[in-house]
């Protein structure tokens, strides 16, 4: 493998339940305090038929009271300090189920930041949000209730089978052989729901994503006129879930009966065998029969953790290894020590950015993609020169500017910054001195000016005007009910691409970057708004490196350098004027340009 994958680690033995150790290692304490009041607890319960067993046996049988006050205070302590350390390890297990869950969640978003570009281009959404979201639930889960039903069901049946056998050994030991008949027969019933449960989620996941796309795509949907076919997948899976649901409830219906039967198989053989017991020890009767009732629950919550711990195996494997890969663009332990990472940057080791550029030999392919898309690149871009970088879709212009902003690595030689190699310099210095707008914008939930303080969190009031004043989105901003503080709805959905475009223009020269990436940053607003930004762009690339990727080509004009990009190639570059007198490429993608845009304009009117 190129050193460039992402790195996600296979292997996990089949129990990967020690890999969650660190993560409980934490709740040593808790875990512990919930194990031994659980442990306390089941004593009780196990207590409480050879309390009734001496009853019988004493009170009963012998016709007298003499230590009634004594047994009556004994019982009640019993019960209050069963009820006492019931609550502590229920709510042990609580405390930790909460905890383990916030832990990992915050661990896996935490890991989700420090990934590069290509994880997301690998992973969906969909995907990270089932990791971060149910994995985390289920693992909760598993090291809290199931842990805790596991220790109070265990030890009840032990405690429960060493009483009995005690007491009566024969009895106890005819009892004890129909416990295979019931492990067997519960593993049956709990495969099959298993089954039935897991086709329902999948069924449920897959009608969520039905749902969503009938939403998010009801425009395309509409103008593709697919609504039958849509509507028809819907009924499908909807009466699918139906069917399942009605089978997973009949077995669980046949469970309930089954167990009922194998509970009064028990009892029948207490009876049949039990009978002899001398009339003295009706006690012990009635005590075999409340533990031989009493043993078919804690059977059922056996299999039931165990094969929880089964089925959260995946869980836990997915989770583990999204915790465990590692981006392909890491700082190097050095960069780290002396710039600090995300999440502690050592800002006061940071060098000024100066601004200037050079690519070295750089040959570049994704780490999914088969085909370099750059070959051998060279090109050199000192501070405050204004590159402008045209080329038909698909060219690399965009892979060009990712390199510069280290969103990726190159496959072999250097991208260099202030004459440095990226990579001996920490990713976060890189950044802060970048500012990068793309073709597609994206605005945070919240109102415009929270978004405005992403790009600086200190802009001053008249900083803010400035900012959107330069790009014209003071229109926008004052178009809108609350101005400012407009709430700009889930991922900016409130507002156009265009007015999008405009905000997150300020936003990036709030930060005031030495470098500035623009990524057909005009694509998406109208002709008379470019011009406008274009007259922005002039002023604002004053005194910075900057990087315009141009949809239209009226705009780069004025650039210092025009590189014309094919296939991941410079086949072109030098001034407006000078590509025009050569008649080559350039030549041809503006007078095409040119022409289209004269055509539609005479259509227009
Ligand atoms: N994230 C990606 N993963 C894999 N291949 C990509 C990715 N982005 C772009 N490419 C490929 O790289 C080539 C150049 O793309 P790009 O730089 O986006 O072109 P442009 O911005 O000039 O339209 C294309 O062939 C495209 O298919
Ligand atoms: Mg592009």
């Amino acid at each position: 493998m190129e050193n460039t994958m992402q790195q996600e680690q296979h292997s996990l033995p089949f129990f990967g339940i020690p890999r969650l150790f660190p993560y409980l290692r934490k709740y040593r304490k808790t875990l512990t305090m919930m194990i031994v009041c659980g442990l306390l607890g089941t004593s009780v319960d196990i207590l409480m038929p050879l309390l009734q067993r001496y009853a019988l046996n004493h009170f009963i049988a012998n016709h007298t009271l003499d230590t009634l006050p004594w047994y009556i205070l004994f019982y009640v302590g019993a019960i209050l300090f069963a009820s006492v350390v019931n609550f502590l390890s229920t709510n042990g297990a609580m405390r930790t189920e909460v905890s383990v869950n916030r832990d990992l969640r915050t661990a896996a978003f935490d890991h989700l930041q420090t990934l590069s570009f290509s994880y997301f281009n690998q992973n969906s959404v969909g995907y990270i949000h089932s990791r971060v979201m149910s994995d985390t639930s289920r693992i909760g889960s598993l090291v809290s209730w199931s842990l805790m039903d596991a220790v109070w069901h265990t030890s009840y049946l032990i405690g429960s089978l060493a009483v009995m056998l005690f007491i009566n050994a024969r009895l106890a030991l005819l009892v004890m052989l129909i416990l295979p008949l019931i492990v067997i027969l519960f593993s049956l019933f709990q495969k099959k729901l298993i089954l039935a449960n897991r086709k329902i989620r999948e069924l449920n996941s897959r009608i969520t994503g039905d749902f969503n796309e009938g939403i998010t795509g009801a425009k395309t949907i509409k103008t593709l006129v697919v609504e039958e076919k849509m509507a028809g997948d819907f009924v499908r899976d909807t009466d699918e879930i139906r069917r399942m649901s009605i089978r997973a409830a009949r077995l669980r219906g046949a469970f309930a009966v089954t167990m009922h039967l194998a509970s009064s198989l028990a009892l029948a053989i207490v009876l049949w065998q039990g009978g002899y017991i001398a009339a003295s020890e009706v006690g012990t009767f009635s005590m075999f029969m409340s533990y031989a009732q009493g043993m078919m629950e804690p059977v059922r919550w056996i299999v039931d953790a165990i094969s929880d711990v089964i089925t959260t195996q995946v869980n836990i494997e997915r989770l583990t290894r999204l915790l465990n890969t590692q981006s392909d663009v890491t700082d190097t332990p050095e960069v780290v020590e002396k710039y600090g990472d995300s999440f502690c940057p050592k800002k006061e080791n940071w060098e000024g950015i100066q601004g200037d550029i050079e690519f070295r030999d750089v040959s570049f392919r994704y780490p999914d993609g088969d085909e370099y898309v750059l070959e051998h690149f060279n090109l050199k871009i000192p501070f405050g020169s204004n590159i402008a970088i045209v080329g038909e879709t698909g060219a690399g212009k965009s892979t060009l500017v990712n390199l510069v902003c280290r969103f990726f690595e190159p496959t072999s030689g250097q991208v260099l910054i202030d004459g440095r190699d990226a990579r001996e310099r920490s990713q976060l210095w890189l950044h802060s001195a970048i500012g990068y707008v793309l073709q597609t914008p994206h605005l945070f939930s919240g109102t415009i000016r929270e978004n405005l303080l992403y790009g600086n969190p200190n802009a001053t009031e008249e900083q803010i005007r400035r900012a959107l004043e330069l790009v014209s989105a003071d229109e926008v901003v004052d178009r809108m009910e609350k101005g400012i503080d407009s709430d700009v709805g889930e991922g900016g959905d409130l507002l156009s691409t265009g007015e999008k475009q405009l905000i997150s223009f300020a936003r990036a020269i709030l930060a005031d970057p030495r470098i500035l990436v623009l990524d057909e940053a005009t694509a998406s607003v109208d002709t008379l708004t470019e011009q406008k930004i274009q007259s922005a762009i002039d002023t604002i690339i004053e005194g910075r490196t900057s990087l315009v990727i141009a949809h239209r080509l009226s705009t780069v004009r004025n650039a210092d350098l025009i590189l014309v990009v094919r296939d991941g190639k410079i086949v072109e570059q030098g001034t407006h004027g000078e590509l025009l007198r050569k008649r080559g490429h350039y030549f041809r993608l503006y007078t095409r340009q040119y022409e289209d845009e004269a055509t539609s304009s005479i259509l227009a009117e």
